[in-house]
């Protein structure tokens, strides 16, 4: 399994051969200019919310990959779908098995419209796993204790991929709280510094979650990780 940051909340995860991109809103990030969208190849888009900073480049890149297959709520597919783009819809608490392994839609605090003011369903976040790895990537959420609920109910996480920015979402004191509730060790950070409201003192944040023993990585664009095999499956009391 491995994990590309593209700038803001967008991320490309490789897993068991299959491309899969999170959140693509590279256009409209002057920090994300050096990401060739134009060269981007994908199997699946997954979105997380109707907000313009997590699917400006959904059309543009479901285009360029005719074969590609967007994953969303019901009315992000759906609407979507009136611009020809296919899509597998979800809903809060549903999981189901793609071809690269399982995905679970949970649930995120946040709000949910599309840029043309449709209602966007209610935002979400995705466990997604197979039988070595599992990674939690948060969309926009607020801390909330419904977060409890994604370690007794998925496989134990490798990492999770959780917003750090505050004002729109959790800051990096909540997202500590978080990793707790989800019981996960290693925590990347994202949606922060791509607007002066979310920009961040990364060396508070590392220096937080440092102090609590906890790893707190800040990707800079592009940069990629590689989860290791340390999954442990979930047992069942
Ligand atoms: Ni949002
Ligand atoms: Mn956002």
């Amino acid at each position: 399994m491995k994990i590309t940051f593209l700038g803001h909340a967008t991320i490309l995860l490789e897993m068991n051969g299959k491309k899969i991109l999170f959140d693509p809103f590279i256009s409209g990030n002057p920090l994300a200019s050096e990401v060739d969208i134009q060269g981007l190849k994908v199997d699946y888009i997954f979105v997380t919310h109707g907000h313009e900073d997590h699917v400006l480049d959904v059309e543009t890149i479901a285009k360029n990959n005719p074969d590609s297959l967007l994953v969303s709520n019901f009315e992000i597919v759906t609407w979507f779908g009136e611009k020809n783009i296919k899509g597998h819809p979800m809903n809060h608490g549903g999981k189901y098995k793609f071809d690269f392994g399982t995905v679970k839609y949970v649930n995120a605090i946040h709000s949910s419209v599309l840029p043309d003011g449709t209602y966007g369903g209610n935002p979400g976040g995705y466990v997604i796993y197979d039988e070595s790895n599992a990674v939690y990537i948060a969309g926009d959420t607020a801390l909330t204790r419904d977060m409890e609920l994604i370690p007794m109910s998925c496989p134990s996480l490798d990492v999770s991929i959780l917003p750090i920015g505050d004002n729109f979402t959790m800051g990096h004191k909540d997202a500590f709280i978080a990793s707790e509730l989800i019981n996960c060790k290693k925590v990347i950070g994202y949606h922060f510094d791509t607007f002066p409201p979310i920009k961040i003192d990364k060396a508070e944040a590392l220096e937080y979650f440092n102090k609590k023993e906890k790893e707190l990585i800040l990707p800079t664009v592009g940069e990629s990780f590689t989860i290791g095999k340390n999954f442990h499956e979930h047992e069942e009391d």
